[in-house]
């Protein structure tokens, strides 16, 4: 199946977008809480050696995060990186007003900037950004070439993407551990505690489909990126892509 093809709900009549926007507008409230929860933390982590992977010590960066949610990995972009703007980018309002409320507690409004918008068509001018990056996006994107091919675009020649997304892991007998958690435990755990029956499903179906390790460096080599490398995290519970425009 192709990874378009599974959506949240599964409603004949609507995109996976609207799908898509539609369930993290319901989530927004108890995302930050479940990450927390459903990872035991261990997505912060994640984050901070996603960045990590940003090889330019250049100051002012200007730097896009897609797909940003409630801001965490904007947030960690700012306090590693010597950044003059941040963008983040995302289709749901009620994630970015999350986002928006952790950014102002930490003083940080005059730096990040959070935006609505669609991924797969971006309003920034052509070769802007450093450094653009996306955590757990890119796999809910309606176009996943659409949405890379616009992540390229407003790269500046030389400038870094760093994209960090579920994978599956391949190493027995975690595999099959992790698959009867992430697949049956997780979806439970969700359903509950963010009122969505199909938010963690939809999590779970998602990852099956999305083509992980080479498969999507070949997808990133072909839009054009050059050098790109990826290195899974947690026994390949996700990975992190790196390449350079
Ligand atoms: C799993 S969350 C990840 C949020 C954040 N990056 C993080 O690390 O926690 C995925 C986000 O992608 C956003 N998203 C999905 N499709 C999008 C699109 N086409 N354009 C912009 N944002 C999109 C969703 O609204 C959601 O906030």
């Amino acid at each position: 199946m192709q990874h378009n093809q599974v959506k949240p709900y599964q409603k004949s009549d609507a995109t996976k977008k609207e799908e898509v926007t539609s369930m993290f507008d319901r989530i927004a409230p108890f995302y930050d809480l479940l990450n927390g929860v459903l990872s035991a933390g261990i997505d912060t982590l994640w984050r901070r050696k996603a960045i990590k992977t940003v090889q330019t010590r250049n100051t002012d960066l200007a730097i896009l995060d897609i797909a940003t949610g409630t801001a965490d990995l904007a947030l960690e972009a700012n306090k590693q990186l010597d950044a003059k703007e941040i963008i983040g980018l995302d289709i749901s309002q009620k994630m970015i007003d999350i986002g928006n409320k952790k950014i102002q507690k930490k003083g940080l409004d005059n730096t990040i900037k959070l935006e609505l918008g669609d991924s797969e068509n971006l309003h920034y001018d052509t070769g802007y950004f450093d450094v653009v990056t996306a955590a757990f996006g890119v796999r809910n994107f309606g176009d996943l070439k659409k949405g890379l091919s616009e992540m390229h675009r407003v790269l500046k020649p030389g400038g870094e993407m760093i994209v960090l997304e579920f994978s599956r892991p391949t190493i027995f007998p975690f595999k099959q551990m992790f698959n009867l958690y992430f697949k049956y435990i997780l979806p439970l755990i969700g359903r509950f505690t963010s009122k969505d029956p199909r938010a963690y499903s939809y999590l779970y179906e998602s990852v099956q489909v999305f083509p992980d390790y080479d498969k999507f460096g070949e997808i990133l080599k072909d839009i054009g990126f050059k050098q790109v490398k990826w290195r899974a995290l947690s026994l390949g519970i996700c990975t992190i892509y790196h390449s350079v425009k």
